[in-house]
């Protein structure tokens, strides 16, 4: 199919905003397929760091990126996005969430939309000018409607000046297909925190 879905195209704006060297943040881990794309683009003298709420995504993880021979360059940490600042520190130049449950894990663990917006306003000022931010919101799930409508309620707030808001999703598909949502920080906005 010519056209990508939310999650194809977050990856494809991965690949144009990372180069090797560069810092990338994927906020929930889960199985690690994320993570797996930063840890490729940014090469081994990149860093991912690699948040999620649960040490079972963290395992995942692990193993998927040891597979790969990639874990070198991507640091686990296990904890709640919404503390984001007191797990790590630094600019990035991309950051990934990648909302909703762990497939093949507990369902009822699932993103929630005041931890997540509260993450993303942490994230927003770590990312360099010309830096990216992508959410895929999943909402087939119970409480993933609230959330992708808490997203769609914040995000339109957004100063134009300092970052671009660009939302993706197939609006004609059965089964509630993902929406993504892609921040690009503006170059010269000033937005990275000093
Ligand atoms: C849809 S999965 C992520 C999929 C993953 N990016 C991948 O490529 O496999 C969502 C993940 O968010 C995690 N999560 C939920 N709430 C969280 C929070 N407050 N902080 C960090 N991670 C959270 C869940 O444990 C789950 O692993």
């Amino acid at each position: 199919m010519l056209l990508n879905n939310a999650l194809q195209h977050s990856h494809e704006l991965m690949a144009r905003a990372l180069k090797p060297g560069d810092r990338a943040l994927d906020a929930t881990a889960g199985n690690g397929k994320d993570t797996l794309h930063l840890a490729r683009l940014i090469g081994s003298t990149g860093e991912v760091v690699a948040v999620d709420i649960q040490k079972q995504a963290l395992d995942n993880t692990q193993n998927l990126l040891k597979k790969e021979n990639l874990i070198n360059q991507v640091q686990l940490i296990e904890g709640n996005h919404a503390q984001i600042d007191k797990l790590t520190s630094g600019s990035f130049q991309v950051a990934v969430f990648n909302l909703g449950y762990l497939p093949g894990g507990d369902h009822e663990i699932i993103t929630e939309p005041e931890s997540t917006l509260r993450a993303l306003k942490k994230v927003m000022p770590m990312i360099r000018p010309g830096g990216l931010i992508t959410l895929v919101a999943y909402h087939g799930h119970p409480g993933g409607k609230n959330e992708l409508t808490a997203l769609e309620k914040f995000l339109p707030s957004l100063d134009q000046k300092k970052v671009a808001v660009l939302q993706y999703s197939f609006i004609n598909q059965a089964g509630d297909p993902p929406v993504l949502f892609a921040l690009e920080v503006l170059e010269g906005a000033d937005y990275l925190d000093p």
